[in-house]
């Protein structure tokens, strides 16, 4: 199975690579499964029923999210009966909506994705250690053929001791939140995909997404300054290509994936053929 996972899109600009290359890189690819994070897709922050369908036109299957789920309200009465919107499986009890799900593709092969939000640097919320434990109770490769991990953070060291703690068990681990891609692409010791971070699918002329003449002036004064906004320039699509084994649901490769924008380009053709 041939997957792609695509790092938080940011703004009008992060949408417009997402319609415009997940598409081509579908047929190119000849990808199963397509995940976007899209925490920050309308103008920056959270996403509505609207873009929501906007993303499931251009060829996304799912959309997990992260700490800016809610930042436009008129998601939370969108998200319980939308079962390809996920927020963090680690937010309290009783949060609407679902942190993970089993999706069937069209020739009956099943993916479940998890979505789960990091502590460092970030909200307090239940252990995602422990939440990812209780997913992979119920859900094991073998009973599905794959297994992708959304885990959305800010500290390295915790993305990467989550990938490690599940080597083996998942096909792919990939951490989103930072908005920069990391290059550390690589099959783990026992067979699991994994990623630091997956970047953004933004303008990278940019902080993180966000104009920058307004976000560097807050930190040189130190003054909360004028509200940030997103920016608008040519975005680069940032993801992560794997492919799985059919038989074990573990990985065979992977390989960093970015196109359109600044960014120097990789679109690994090689996954166009079966391995
Ligand atoms: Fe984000
Ligand atoms: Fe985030």
């Amino acid at each position: 199975m041939k997957i792609l996972l695509c790092g938080d899109v940011v703004g009008r600009a992060g949408r417009a690579a997402v319609t415009e290359h997940v598409p081509e890189l579908r047929r190119i690819l000849g990808l199963d499964f397509v995940v976007v994070n899209g925490e920050n897709a309308a103008a920056g922050f959270g996403i509505t029923d609207k873009i929501c369908a906007e993303l499931y036109a251009a060829g996304v299957d799912a959309i997990t999210t992260g700490n800016h789920v809610w930042d436009r309200r008129e998601i939370i009465a969108y998200i319980p009966s939308n079962p390809r919107l996920l927020r963090p499986a680690n937010f309290p009890r009783g949060t609407p909506g679902r942190g993970s799900h089993v999706y069937r593709l069209a020739d009956g092969r099943r993916v479940f994705l998890a979505n789960l939000m990091a502590r460092l640097f970030m909200d307090a919320l239940d252990d995602p250690f422990a939440a990812v434990e209780a997913l992979l109770a119920e859900r094991r490769l073998g009973e599905v053929d794959a297994i992708i991990v959304d885990f959305h953070g800010e500290a390295t060291s915790e993305k990467m001791a989550m990938g490690q703690l599940l080597d083996g068990r998942v096909s792919l681990v990939v951490g989103t939140h930072s908005h920069v891609p990391t290059a550390d692409a690589q099959i783990l010791p026992r067979g699991t995909a994994y990623q630091t971070d997956a970047g953004m699918c933004g303008d990278y002329d940019s902080v993180i997404g966000m104009q920058k003449a307004a976000a560097v002036a807050r930190f040189v004064t130190k003054m909360p300054g004028e509200r940030l906004q997103v920016a608008e320039g040519p975005a680069t699509l940032c993801g992560v290509v794997v492919e799985t084994d059919d038989a074990t649901g573990l990985a065979r490769r992977i390989a960093p994936v970015r196109m359109g924008g600044r960014l120097i380009p990789s679109l690994p053709t090689e996954f166009a053929t079966n391995s």
